[in-house]
């Protein structure tokens, strides 16, 4: 499996956001996608998703241009997105949100069980409303409902986002698994430091421009690109 963005150019309207975003992603392989405010990051997620109209470049999986498949079709090729927010049905139980993934793709009931596996604090809450639930139980169940499709990709836009340190673990626990079990994961964070414990590659991206790329262990050695392109100081 490998998920390649070459020179990916797109925006809204007539407003260009992306303007050469390129990486490549393998099984297996959990990639933090960094950035300020603003850097094209989300547009990214939404480009892979085919939410986005690509003006150039190409975005492939497996050799296959995305381009060529309907947007509704994305996620049976086994991509799944975790918008920022989260994006509950609120009024539909826990469950019911679930199964809602198992629709987008290849898979059947079983799954639910590997996703109660992953968070067993699901399975007490099945019958309630998604709305009513906490942002970290919210959080579990939207990345329980992309899990449901089985995908080969994992598009996660600020997981951790309001998360309490317990929740965050979870969360991070999950990732790890996951990478275990062969799913890619493109992971769009703010909070860097989390975003390094679980990586295995680090792109930076800089006004919708792939800036530089590296690896977790070349920024303990220089953390200057964090600086210089999120922001922090470690
Ligand atoms: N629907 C839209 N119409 C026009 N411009 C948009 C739209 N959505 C996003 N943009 C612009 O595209 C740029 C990139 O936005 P994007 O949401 O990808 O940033 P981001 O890196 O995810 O930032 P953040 O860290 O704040 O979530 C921003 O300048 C934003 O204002
Ligand atoms: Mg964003």
């Amino acid at each position: 499996m490998r998920l390649a963005l070459e020179d990916v150019r797109g925006g809204y309207g007539r407003v260009a956001v992306l303007k050469g975003v390129s990486f490549t992603l393998d099984a297996g392989e959990v990639l933090a996608l960094l950035g300020r405010n603003g850097a094209g990051k989300t547009t990214t997620l939404k480009a892979i998703m085919r939410l986005l109209p690509v003006r150039s470049g190409r975005i492939a999986l497996d050799g296959t241009d995305l381009a060529d498949r309907a947007p509704h079709s994305i996620a049976a090729l086994g991509i799944a997105y975790v918008p920022q927010g989260r994006r509950l049905f609120p009024y539909l139980s826990v469950e019911e949100n679930l199964r809602m993934g198992l629709l987008a793709g290849r898979s059947n009931v079983r799954v639910l069980e590997a996703v109660y596996a992953l968070f067993p604090a699901l399975r007490e809450r099945l019958r309630q409303r998604a709305g009513t639930l906490s942002g970290g139980e919210q959080q579990m169940v939207a990345m329980g409902r992309a899990l449901a499709a089985s995908p080969r990709v994992l598009l996660l836009d600020e997981p951790f986002e309001g998360l309490q340190p317990s929740l965050v673990e979870g969360i991070l626990r999950a990732i790890a698994r996951l990478r275990q079990s062969g799913v890619a994961v493109v992971l769009v964070e703010q909070r860097v430091d989390l975003a390094l414990r679980v990586a295995d590659r680090v792109v930076f991206l800089q006004n919708g421009l792939t800036a530089c790329e590296t690896l977790p262990a070349a920024l303990e050695q220089d953390p200057e690109p964090l600086y210089r392109y999120v922001g922090v100081r470690r």
